[in-house]
């Protein structure tokens, strides 16, 4: 989804991390699947592959593909960091920002959500708690995903667990900034972990060990997407 500007936040945001199962050409074969996916079922799918394998990925697919972090430096001279002056060029559709396992300074996550709008690029400010998703809101960013840390990895998903932090952050978010979209994630496991998130307010789900550990990354994403789909369906009888 080469620079054109997103305009639709995706309802499934998979998180590639560093996980060795869904690294080099696994990437690409999944996103592959994911481009077939959200083509069937009209349900947007974003993938956030390991920065070296983000390139391939842009590549091969017309699916958002999102940076798991970026620095907040502009182009020059500046080692080993990866700005997001760099990312419309090279076709990519925005940063997942503030992530548990890569958290940043208040001002760093303003000064980047700024440049990546700038651009027309998506900004997901990744938040542990309701407060900081309201807080993350007010910088203006595409949207926020609430994930509360002690549940990421655990197969616990926060949609059963934890389902008054979805309500609240969907409550305290859309009052004050509306036009903000609500992401939420950790430890989602099944299409009906997928559903309920979406029931409790959310517009989407981010997530990842399900999927990128899985022996079937494919078979396990489309069992997710199903809960988006799912979700949409209006509900029959009183
Ligand atoms: O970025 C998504 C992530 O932190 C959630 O991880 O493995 O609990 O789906 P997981």
């Amino acid at each position: 989804m080469a620079g054109e500007g997103l305009q639709r936040i995706p309802e499934v945001v998979v998180n590639l991390k560093l996980y060795e199962e869904t690294s080099r050409g696994r990437a690409v074969e999944l996103a592959r699947a994911a481009e077939k996916l959200s083509s069937e079922t009209e349900v947007l799918i974003g993938l956030a592959p390991n920065p070296l394998d983000l390139w391939k990925v842009v590549e091969e697919v017309d699916i958002p593909v999102f940076t798991q972090h970026v620095d907040a430096v502009p182009v020059g001279a500046h080692t080993g960091h990866l700005s997001p002056y760099l990312l419309k060029e090279y076709g990519v559709a925005g940063s997942i920002l503030n992530h548990s396992e890569r958290r940043i300074g208040l001002n760093e996550i303003s000064w980047t959500i700024g440049v990546l709008s700038e651009q027309g690029l998506v900004s997901i400010v990744c938040a542990v708690s309701p407060r900081e998703a309201l807080a993350a809101a007010s910088l203006g960013p595409t949207s926020v995903a609430l994930e509360p840390p002690e549940l990421i990895g655990t197969g616990i998903s926060v949609s059963r667990a934890k389902p008054d932090a979805i309500t609240r952050a969907v409550s305290l978010v859309r009052n004050a900034h509306p036009s903000v979209k609500i992401l939420c994630g950790a430890g989602i496991t099944d299409s009906g972990d997928v559903e309920r998130a979406l029931e409790l307010g959310a517009d989407g789900v981010l997530l990842a060990s399900a999927v990128a550990r899985h022996m079937s990354p494919e078979r396990k994403l489309r069992e997710l997407v199903e809960g988006v789909v799912k979700a949409r369906r209006p509900r029959s009888g009183p």
